[in-house]
């Protein structure tokens, strides 16, 4: 069992629960903070009996951004060389199971960088989201450039980022940005509902529906129906494949291994 100090994992099979915990600094996200959720991920990810992850902080924040006070220390050079938190974007976007981010408070800056490479957005309704980084000098470094544009379009990216303000969760909502708005209170409650929904599906399925949507923001068309087809046909080679088309003809409920 390892031992965190800036996050804490909570599994209850299928479902795994990855809180934030730097209240001090509202969940700002840290080297210590990143390397923490790369272990986290890395076991998860590797763990059969965990199906989908729900990734959450505080009523008060999920995460303020990277950490201001480590960055002001750093000159161009070391946060080039220490490759700036890059470990962490990449192994959340390319975890291979469903990944539900369940957000209240704030989600600014590498917050809701970290949010987006996610795959479901949950928030109750005081949430706030921005991209602030302009207001201390810098821009988006975490892929928040390149993932809201696509999420919400090149205005309204543009105006976030350009004048580094805060958007409502329903206004979020409204740009596809958030999936759905609950009651603050019931955010944890929302993702891990819809964590346990998406769990109770064929595992290898899941796996490669989800690799095919987040290959569709990486590729053209043409090559993304390709890969479409190829984890269309891989998929007939599964038992839970032969089992839910049983199941199905025979109106009764699938029971599936993950194989
Ligand atoms: N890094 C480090 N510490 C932070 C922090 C951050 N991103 N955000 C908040 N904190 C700390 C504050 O310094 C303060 O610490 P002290 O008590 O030691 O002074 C504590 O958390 C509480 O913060 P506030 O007093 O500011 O709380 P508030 O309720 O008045 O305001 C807030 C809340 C609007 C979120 C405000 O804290 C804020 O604007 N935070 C900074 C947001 C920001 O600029 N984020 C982007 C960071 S850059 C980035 O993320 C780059 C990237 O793309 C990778």
């Amino acid at each position: 069992m390892v031992e965190y100090q800036t996050i804490s994992v909570v599994v209850e099979k299928p479902i795994a629960t990855v809180k934030l915990s730097r209240p001090d600094a509202l969940n700002a996200l840290n080297a210590k903070m990143a390397h923490e959720l790369v272990v986290a991920l890395d076991s998860l990810d590797a763990d059969d009996s965990v199906r989908c992850v729900v990734l959450t902080g505080s009523d008060k924040v999920f995460c303020a951004g990277a950490d201001v006070k480590e960055m002001a220390q750093l000159s161009a050079a070391e946060i080039s060389m220490a490759d700036h938190l890059r470990p962490v974007w990449e192994r959340v976007w390319r975890f291979r199971k469903p990944i539900i981010a369940a957000l209240s408070g704030y989600a600014l800056g590498g917050g809701l960088e970290l949010a987006m490479c996610c795959d479901i957005i949950v928030a109750s309704e005081g949430t706030k989201l921005g991209q602030p980084e302009v207001n201390i000098g810098i821009i988006p470094g975490g892929g928040g450039t390149q993932r809201l544009t696509r999420a919400v379009g090149k205005y309204k990216a543009m105006e976030m980022i350009l004048t580094g303000g805060m958007m409502s969760a329903d206004e979020a909502k409204a740009h596809g940005l958030v999936n759905r708005v609950v009651p603050t209170g019931r955010y944890l409650e929302e993702a891990t509902k819809l964590a346990s929904e998406i769990a109770s599906k064929a595992p290898l399925a899941v796996r490669s529906a989800k690799q095919a949507i987040a290959g569709s923001q990486e590729r053209g068309l043409s090559e993304g129906i390709e890969l479409e087809r190829r984890l269309f046909y891989e998929l007939f080679g599964s038992e839970d494949r032969k089992e839910g088309m049983s199941a199905f003809l025979e109106k009764r409920k699938p029971n599936f291994s993950g194989r």
